[in-house]
């Protein structure tokens, strides 16, 4: 199965979500290797430090790539259980190529207006991308949500996000927490943690894409 987490917008979580999803899979005993199509290479520098952590943490693979990869990810999804595609955030061709491969596009977005202001470019990048790749879903997940309840931006981009409806939002939200940051530093997920509000996001998180691919 090839997950690609991808969004023209940059900043709304898509290499935090990358990772922890093949952190998840590796804990669970899957075969994973994460694409890593930025060259920012913030993946990449995860599992490396996942590498060289004094902790025995299960193996994630990775590979870097740029431009069209459509046939290494292909490839990569014959061999491996599971391929994570990472990125950039813009309009890119590795975004375009990946999803001609992928099975699942996961769109993470920020609640806020100038974050879903990218969706409508999005669909048509989307949509057009499902004209040569039937198989293609696409889902969106709300990311670095606030925790305060009192803020209600999460009600507001769940309402915005609704009139898409090929493109289902999830109900898992993934909260602005710490502890994301802390794992991202040293090459764990926070499922390898110790926050069981962020394990749960993930957990579901994960859940939740299997379901809409069941
Ligand atoms: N759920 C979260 N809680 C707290 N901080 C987060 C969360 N998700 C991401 N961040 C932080 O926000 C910043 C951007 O996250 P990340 O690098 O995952 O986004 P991105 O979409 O991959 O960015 P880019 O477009 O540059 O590739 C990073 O500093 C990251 O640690
Ligand atoms: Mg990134």
């Amino acid at each position: 199965m090839i997950v690609q987490v991808g969004n023209q917008k940059g900043g709304c979580g898509k290499s935090t979500i990358a990772v922890n999803l093949a952190a998840h899979l590796a804990k669970s005993g899957k075969d994973v290797i994460i694409l890593d199509a930025d060259r920012q290479a913030t993946s990449t520098n995860w599992a490396l430090d996942r590498l060289e952590s004094s902790e025995a943490l299960p193996t994630v693979q990775n590979v870097q790539a740029s431009e069209n990869i459509r046939e290494l990810a292909l490839d990569l999804g014959r061999r491996y259980e599971f391929v994570i595609i990472d990125t950039a955030g813009r309009d890119s061709k590795e975004l375009r190529t990946g999803i001609l491969a992928a099975d699942l596009l996961l769109v993470p977005f920020r609640p806020s207006q100038p974050d879903l202001d990218v969706m409508p470019t999005l669909y048509e990048i989307i949509t057009n991308a499902q004209l040569f790749n039937e198989k293609l879903k696409a889902l969106a997940v709300l990311s670095i949500a606030p925790t305060n309840p009192m803020i209600n931006e999460v009600a507001e981009a769940q309402d915005y996000l609704a009139e898409y409806a090929d493109i289902p939002l999830l109900n898992t939200v993934v909260r602005d927490r710490k502890i994301y940051r802390d794992a991202m530093g040293v090459g764990k997920g926070v499922v390898e943690m110790d926050n069981p509000k962020a394990i749960e996001e993930i957990t579901s998180l994960w859940e939740e894409i299997r379901g809409h691919k069941a």
